[in-house]
C-alpha cells in the first residue's frame, strides 16, 4: 500500500512534473536538507537534459517533496530525492520511491540505482528498508567539510523487468 494514503485523498499532495518556475521553493528545501545542495544552475541544468524531475505539491500550492531521475536503457537513476523537513517521515519519500518503482516497472526496467552518502544514515536505513542493495562504492564522490571528499555507497533496487529485452 503507498505510503501516500497515510493522507486523505483532499489532502495528498500530487505528483507533478517540475518546472523552472518550481525552482525557488525547490531550493528553498534543498538548501534546508543538505550540507552541499545542488545550485539553482544544478537543477536547471537537469531540466534542460530532460531529465524526469517531479515534485509532490499540496493543493494549496505547498511543495513538499521532489525527485530528479535519469532514464537509461532499462534502468533509471535516481539523482535526488528530498523531502522538506516539516513533512518529513509521514510517508512522502517511500511515496516517491513507491512511484518510482512503478515507472521502472512500466518501463520493464531492471533496476533503480542511486548514491548515498556513506553517513547519511537515515537514508541509508529507509533504502535498505525499501529494498534497495549495497553493490558498491564511489570513491571522494561528494565534497565534504574543511575541503575533504567522502565516499557514496551505491545502491540498487531490482524493478522487475525482463533481461530479454536486452537480447
Ligand atoms: C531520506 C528522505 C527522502 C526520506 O523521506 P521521508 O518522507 O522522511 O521518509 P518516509 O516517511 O517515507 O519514511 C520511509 C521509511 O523510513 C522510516 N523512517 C523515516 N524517518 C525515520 C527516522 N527519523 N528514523 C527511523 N526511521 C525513519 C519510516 O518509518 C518509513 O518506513 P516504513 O514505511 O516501513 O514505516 C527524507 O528524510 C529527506 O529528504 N532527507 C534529507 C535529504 C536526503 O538525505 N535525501 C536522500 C539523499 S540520497
Amino acid at each position: 500500500m503507498s505510503a501516500l494514503l497515510q493522507f486523505n485523498a483532499a489532502s495528498a499532495p500530487q505528483r507533478e512534473p517540475m518546472t523552472v518556475a518550481d525552482l525557488d521553493a525547490v531550493l528553498g528545501i534543498e538548501n534546508l536538507v543538505y550540507e552541499f545542495p545542488w545550485t539553482r544552475g544544478n537543477f536547471i541544468d537537469s531540466l534542460a537534459a530532460g531529465y524526469a524531475a517531479q515534485v509532490l505539491r499540496r493543493a494549496d500550492g505547498e511543495l513538499c517533496a521532489y525527485c530528479v531521475t535519469m532514464t537509461g536503457v532499462q534502468e533509471m537513476h535516481l539523482l535526488n530525492l528530498s523531502v522538506a523537513p516539516a513533512w518529513q517521515h509521514r510517508g512522502l519519500g517511500r511515496g516517491l520511491l513507491d512511484a518510482l518503482a512503478a515507472d521502472c516497472r512500466a518501463a520493464d526496467a531492471l533496476w533503480l540505482w542511486l548514491e548515498v552518502r556513506e553517513s547519511n544514515r537515515r537514508a541509508r536505513e529507509i533504502y535498505r528498508q525499501y529494498g534497495f542493495e549495497q553493490v558498491g562504492w564511489r570513491r571522494s564522490y561528494y565534497p565534504a567539510a574543511a575541503g575533504r571528499r567522502e565516499d557514496a555507497c551505491v545502491l540498487r533496487l531490482p524493478t522487475g523487468g525482463s533481461r530479454d529485452a536486452l537480447d
